[in-house]
């Protein structure tokens, strides 16, 4: 590979779904944008019903189904998906609306290189049904985070997180709502920060350069730089 193909060199994605895919159709919009420094390679559901499959193939995007129901192990289960992840060549998972867990085992392989998005601002709210519960503790802020994964459920460095306000009178429906916009934003700006190779992992934390996008709730890495005492 010449230095200017290396340049050229789009991030490979690997995309891991089990419904909707909303997050995967703003990945797909993304990388549709010539500029974009990603391109998805490759979308895996577990569930063959998955209504995110169709919005893979309708944007001409390889997809495969690897039923767990298919796998007596979970571990041949994740065998299945990291070779399948292997032989597409994929540099960087993405985790948008996944419902398996994922054995230490795999999770290390792809260590920071394997992303999720979670709809609360973590570490608070890990688990399903975040909405109710933000509701029901009546807190006024709750968004959304996406970090690397690390074996312990919605744990990892965070890289990007949207505070979004809750409503006096939201339902879990009106608050899921408002934050999916976030998440579809700010796993798109994720990923073009790690395909721009401006993230990294140190001390358990993620460190972004040169990047200044201090809008909604978003880190502002330039602030960070600029101010000495931090
Ligand atoms: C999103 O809220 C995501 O944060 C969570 O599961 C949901 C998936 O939605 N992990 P979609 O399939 O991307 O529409």
């Amino acid at each position: 590979m010449t230095g200017e193909e290396k340049k050229r060199r789009r991030l490979r994605l690997g995309v891991l779904i089990s419904g909707r895919g909303s997050n995967l159709q703003a990945l797909i919009d993304a990388c549709a944008q010539p500029e974009f420094p990603a391109e998805i390679v490759l979308v895996i559901s577990n569930r063959p019903e998955a209504a995110g499959l169709a919005r893979a193939e309708t944007a001409g995007i390889a997809t495969l189904v690897v039923d767990h129901r298919d796998f007596r192990e979970r571990e041949d289960f994740e065998n299945a998906l990291n070779a399948a992840l292997k032989d597409a060549g994929v540099d960087l998972v993405c985790l948008a609306g996944f419902m398996r867990i994922l054995n230490p085992d795999f999770v290390n392989r792809w260590r920071d290189r394997l992303i999720n998005i979670h709809p609360s601002l973590l570490p608070a709210y890990r688990g399903l049904k975040t909405h109710e519960r933000v509701i029901a503790d009546g807190v006024r802020f709750t968004g959304a985070t996406v970090h690397f994964v690390r074996p312990e459920m919605d744990d990892g460095p965070i890289i990007l997180q949207a505070a979004v306000p809750v409503h006096p009178d939201d339902t879990p429906d009106s608050l899921a709502a408002r934050v999916l916009e976030y998440e579809h934003r700010i796993y798109v700006e994720a990923v073009r920060w790690i395909a721009e190779g401006r993230v990294r992992v140190s001390g358990g934390k993620v460190r972004i350069s040169g990047v200044s996008t201090p809008e909604y709730g978003l880190i502002s890495p330039k602030t960070q730089e600029a101010d000495p005492t931090r």
